[in-house]
């Protein structure tokens, strides 16, 4: 699949050598190819991953995941524009100090087909590049539309190693933002470590 991966920071560097890993092709789309900073990113997955421009790498790709700060998002977004038409939008932005904590509202307004999804947001990026603690694998939980597009998803998070759960349609944003303020309250406030996730039992 061709993912571009938009930020490669914490996020976007432990999903993009994942997926990379696992053959996908992945671009991280940067607002400086030149930085220096992408020299050791690239070195440390030869031939695995790409780096591009933020909207051509948007423009190549089936899967477009957004890894940058939440407080950028409403100008990346407009700048995408029509580039997200038709593609499968993943936003693991969170803006904490919104209530409405990821990029759902700007998304739709400025793509109002666009397939999205929201997901990676709730767990700190730690739990991703190991995605299992103490031999059990950490489950993600995740919601978006439309529920054709799900099963795309679900692979994509496989393959970083996490069990993939679907907890609906993105009138359920509310519930992934209400699980992340949880893992902050747990890993802020009440001294947990970072390597902290959340596991569904089930009868
Ligand atoms: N860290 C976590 O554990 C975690 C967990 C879940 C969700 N999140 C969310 O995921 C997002 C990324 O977090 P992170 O920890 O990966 O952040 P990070 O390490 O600071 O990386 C942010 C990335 O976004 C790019 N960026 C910064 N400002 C930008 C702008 N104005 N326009 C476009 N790109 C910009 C940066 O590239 P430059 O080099 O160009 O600045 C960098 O590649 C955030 O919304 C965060 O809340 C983080």
């Amino acid at each position: 699949m061709k993912i571009a991966m938009l930020g490669a920071g914490n996020i976007g560097a432990t999903l993009g050598k994942k997926w990379g890993a696992q053959g996908h092709e992945v671009t991280f789309g940067v607002r400086d190819v030149t930085a220096a900073k992408y020299e050791a990113l690239l070195e440390s997955m030869p031939g695995q991953v790409t780096i591009a421009p933020t909207v051509e790498a948007a423009a190549a790709a089936d899967v477009i995941v957004l890894a940058i700060p939440g407080a950028a998002l409403k100008e990346t977004v407009a700048k995408l524009g029509a580039t997200l038409a038709g593609k499968i939008i993943i936003d693991a932005t969170n803006n904490i100090s919104q209530a409405d904590m990821g990029g759902i509202a700007t998304i739709t307004a400025a793509a109002p087909q666009a397939k999205l999804f929201r997901a990676f947001n709730t767990l700190g990026w730690e739990n991703f590049e190991t995605a299992d603690l103490g031999g059990a694998q950490i489950d993600l939980f995740y919601c978006g539309e439309p529920v054709t597009d799900r099963e795309t998803v679900d692979q994509l998070i496989a393959d970083v190693g996490l069990r993939p759960i679907y907890i609906g349609g993105l009138d359920k944003a509310p519930v992934l933002d209400a699980l992340t303020r949880l893992w902050f309250t747990l890993a802020y406030e009440q001294g947990y470590s970072r390597r902290l996730a959340f596991k569904m039992l089930t009868a």
